[in-house]
């Protein structure tokens, strides 16, 4: 069993939690002892869960946790856990950074050197360099407050990539189109697999559809208006070679009768219209439908503005449990409800 530390994203600290634990079952990475320091997460497994960290959307890094540090009277306590084999003659690097209010009084560089020295000390006659910028190999750590955690690199976000896919990158933006990492969270958080039949009925512009699409799902989506299909048929192409279904379809009566997730953000009656019909009532004839297309165990999560109170329709939903609700603050007249369901009977 090794342990692993997971560094979150600040953005929306619940949202980044949730998926995080929804990408390990949804890879079925087992995991135990999870603890949540700050915007650091420690767990343990006896399965690699990179495959799951790396489909996460608010993770900034993985490591396999090696050193646990207590700063107290001006002198830096490093616990040495286990350290994973390395080659000899390679190339190394520490990275440290603080983060939370009381900030320790020892410069990042002072800690990295402390943990580097213990490097030294484990790693004796392997003749590693140090390189800060294209190390083979990284030790990353967060400083929180007094404590100290330090973990070898296995896997850090690239923004890069993220940034590509944005709204504002897409051959075709349609208002009310959600940013990347966001959409890549809702998807997560209904647990979609690679191979597996995921499904967004009012799939606008085709955020959610790419990044389900990017994991390996076939991906079906379906929204009421024709331009909405249009412009999801152009983005998608320009990302993916993958096979793809879309359809113009009312969510209230839907066109497919199989999937195995939905992730979904239906209109708000803002910047995306309900064509008339009124949010709460939408939702409801879309759940209606919804749980006839999933099995049991399958997930169905969607979002709607916290003013319009979701989850008050759910109790009509019996054949669905509640999983988990996050709020999200998107700007002062918007806080997103995500509502997060699983279906609990055939
Ligand atoms: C908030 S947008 C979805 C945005 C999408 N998540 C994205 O990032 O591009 C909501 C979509 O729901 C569609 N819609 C509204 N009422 C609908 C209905 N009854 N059935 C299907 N789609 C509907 C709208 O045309 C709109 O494209």
């Amino acid at each position: 069993m090794k342990k692993y530390l997971v560094y979150l994203s600040g953005d929306y600290l619940n949202l980044a939690l949730e998926e995080l634990k929804a990408s390990l079952e949804a890879e079925d990475i087992p995991y135990s002892n999870m603890e949540l320091i700050s915007q650091i997460v420690i767990f343990e497994s006896n399965k690699e869960p990179l495959v799951a960290i790396r489909r996460c959307a608010y993770t900034h890094f993985l490591a396999e946790l090696c050193f646990i540090g207590e700063i107290e009277n001006n002198k830096i306590d490093v616990q040495v856990l286990t350290l994973p084999n390395l080659e000899e003659k390679k190339s190394i690097r520490v990275r440290i950074k603080k983060i939370g209010k009381n900030k320790s009084n020892f410069s990042t560089s002072e800690m990295e050197k402390t943990i580097a020295k213990e490097i030294y000390e484990h790693y004796l006659n392997h003749d590693f360099e140090v390189d800060l910028i294209n190390a083979d190999y990284t030790f990353r750590g967060i400083c929180i407050a007094n404590k100290l955690f330090v973990g070898f690199e296995l896997y850090i976000q690239d923004k890069k990539e993220i940034v590509k896919r944005e709204p504002g990158k897409r051959p075709v933006f349609r208002p009310g189109a959600m940013k990347v990492k966001f959409s890549r969270s809702l998807v997560n958080l209904c647990r979609v697999k690679k191979d597996s039949i995921f499904y967004d009925p009012f799939c606008g512009g085709g955020g959610l559809l790419l990044e389900t699409l990017l994991l390996g799902a076939y991906s079906i989506g379906s929204d009421l208006d024709y331009r909405a299909i249009e412009s999801s048929k152009v983005n998608l192409k320009t990302y993916v070679q993958k096979k793809y279904e879309l359809l113009v379809a009312d969510s209230r009566k839907l066109p497919i009768i199989r999937a195995d997730a939905i992730a979904t953000d239906p209109p708000y009656s803002i910047q995306s219209s309900t064509h008339g019909e009124e949010i709460l009532s939408l939702l409801s004839k879309f759940l209606e439908e919804a749980q006839s297309l999933l099995k049991k165990g399958s997930y169905c999560v969607f979002c709607s503005p916290k003013k319009n109170q979701p989850e008050k329709i759910i109790d009509d939903f019996p054949s669905f449990s509640l999983k988990t609700i996050i709020d999200t603050r998107i700007h002062k007249s918007l806080t997103r409800r995500i509502i997060v369901l699983v279906k609990n009977s055939d």
